[in-house]
Order: C-alpha cells, then structure tokens, then sequence
C-alpha cells in the first residue's frame, strides 16, 4: 500500500533564491512537498497513517530545512534528502510505516523527489538509506499544428477515424510535455543539463511548426499524441544520456483530458506546471 500526501505550506521563512534557472519560490509563495509512505493500514482506522501527521511532520521539520537551507554550502539533493530523513525520522516512529519517497517543488516547473531504493527497509540515517535515487521533474510547454491522417486511406475513411482532426489545413495545440528522469550523481548542473536538452532536442525541433510538413520525424509518421511522445522520448533519451541523466519517461499533454506517457510503466509522481513559452 502506497499512500501519497501533498503538504502546501505558505513559506514565511525567507526562502532564498537558489540559482538563476532553478529558484525557491519566494517568502510569499505556497511551497509544495509530497510524501509517499508505505505500509498496512492500521485495522481499526483504516489508516495508513493519518494525512494529519504527514502535514504537521512536513511543516514542522521538512520545510524549515528546506527554507533555511544553507543554499550557498549544501546542494538541493543534500538538502532534500536531509529533510527526507528527518521526516522518515518523525513518521517512522509508527513502526507500521516507512517512506518511501519525500518531493519538494522547487518551483512550479520543477520537482527534485528523493526515492528510497527499498522503503521496505528500516532506514532512519542517511548511510542506511541503500542506493537511493533522485528524480527530477520538469515540465515545458510547445506550440506546434498538426494533421491527423494516413494517406493510404481513403478521404473519407480518413474523415471518419480521426474527425476534425483531418481538417486538411491542419490545427494547432498547445502540447506540454513533462520529462522525468533520475540523477546519477547531486550535481547541481542536472537542472541546466535537463532545460538545455529540451530546448535543444524538443523546442528547436518543433516549437511552432507544422509537425507534418516542418518536420521529418512526421513526414511518414502520423503526429498523434502517442508518436509525439515516443518520438520525444527518443530524443530526449539520446541527449540526457550525454549529460549524465537517465531518462525514466516523458509526458505529452495534447489537452489537458488527454496525454500520453513513454515508456509505460513508470511511477509518475507529479505534475508540474508547464514553463510558460516565450
Ligand atoms: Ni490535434
């Protein structure tokens, strides 16, 4: 049983800017933390653990570590992970539960989760923690127009599977795509290497295009949302690869009811925001 809790919590600490392309929200933002814990649910209650006790534990020792963080001696992973192992420290009092995953927002765009290989373990210090991961997630936003249609069918069969999505001179979305991917080492530069991947791979492939007559990955290819993301997450597998981050899956929004996921089968644990398009 996994159980999953967002705490927000309206940070008046003085949260300090961290770095130009990777910021703490400031003192009058809501920060977001999400915690997963693991466990059997205590008969009587039917709890896992009461949400009440995941929000006081994360606002009264997880947020102050990360919003007092020393930011200039201490990366964000170390400081994550410090707070993920005081509130296991607090939570895991209750001998039923481990955590299993602790996530902070760094801001709206972009989330560091620090993952616990084997949250079965009893783990309450760092050293017992074996070979923990940290994920990072992060979303950016493409404009892009397209046509639904497969020229080896007839036009009207074309008009009948993919409706106004066939309007011949095509349509546009306003795709988001979320790329989730772990860290091999807790160098900062991960959060650059990841923008500097999309930008190069996603948004210069395909930010304002037509992706059927700009672009050859769509030339033969029908750009649904299903071929977007995988061609995407070839991509992006390729060049995070290069800067020493593993891609786990990317997440293409064509609306905001519809999405796909590549690979499948990947824990998504959240959604940012997207980074609004300049
Ligand atoms: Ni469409």
């Amino acid at each position: 049983m996994l159980l999953t809790r967002k705490t927000q919590v309206h940070s008046r600490l003085g949260a300090k800017p961290m770095q130009a392309d990777c910021t703490l929200a400031s003192v009058h933002s809501i920060l977001e933390f999400e915690t997963g814990i693991v466990g059997v649910p205590d008969r009587r209650t039917g709890f896992l653990l009461n949400i009440v006790t995941i929000d006081e534990a994360v606002r009264a020792i997880a947020h102050p570590i990360i919003a007092r963080a020393s930011l200039d001696d201490e990366s964000i992973f170390a400081t994550v992970r410090r707070a993920a192992v005081a509130i296991a420290q607090k939570l895991e009092l209750d001998a039923r539960v481990r955590v299993a995953y602790f996530a902070c927002d760094l801001n709206p765009h972009t989330r560091v989760t620090y993952k616990r290989a084997d949250p079965a373990l009893s783990t309450l210090t760092p050293p017992a923690m074996p070979q923990p991961t940290f994920e990072i997630t992060a979303s950016y936003e493409f404009a892009a127009s397209h046509r639904l249609h497969c020229p080896g069918l007839s036009d009207d069969e074309n008009r009948r599977i993919f409706g106004k999505c066939n309007n011949p001179n095509g349509h546009g979305h306003n795709y988001r795509i979320e790329v989730h991917c772990t860290v091999a080492s807790e160098d900062q530069t991960a959060f650059a290497a990841l923008d500097a991947a999309v930008e190069n791979e996603i948004m210069r492939r395909f930010d304002h295009r037509h992706l059927n007559l700009d672009c050859p990955e769509f030339a033969a290819l029908n750009p649904s949302v299903e071929n977007i993301a995988m061609v995407c997450f070839g991509y992006l597998k390729q060049a995070l690869g290069n800067a020493g981050l593993t891609a786990r899956c990317v997440r293409v929004y064509e609306t905001h009811k519809t999405s796909a996921i590549y690979p499948s089968g990947h824990e998504l644990d959240h959604s940012p925001q997207a980074k609004p398009a300049l």
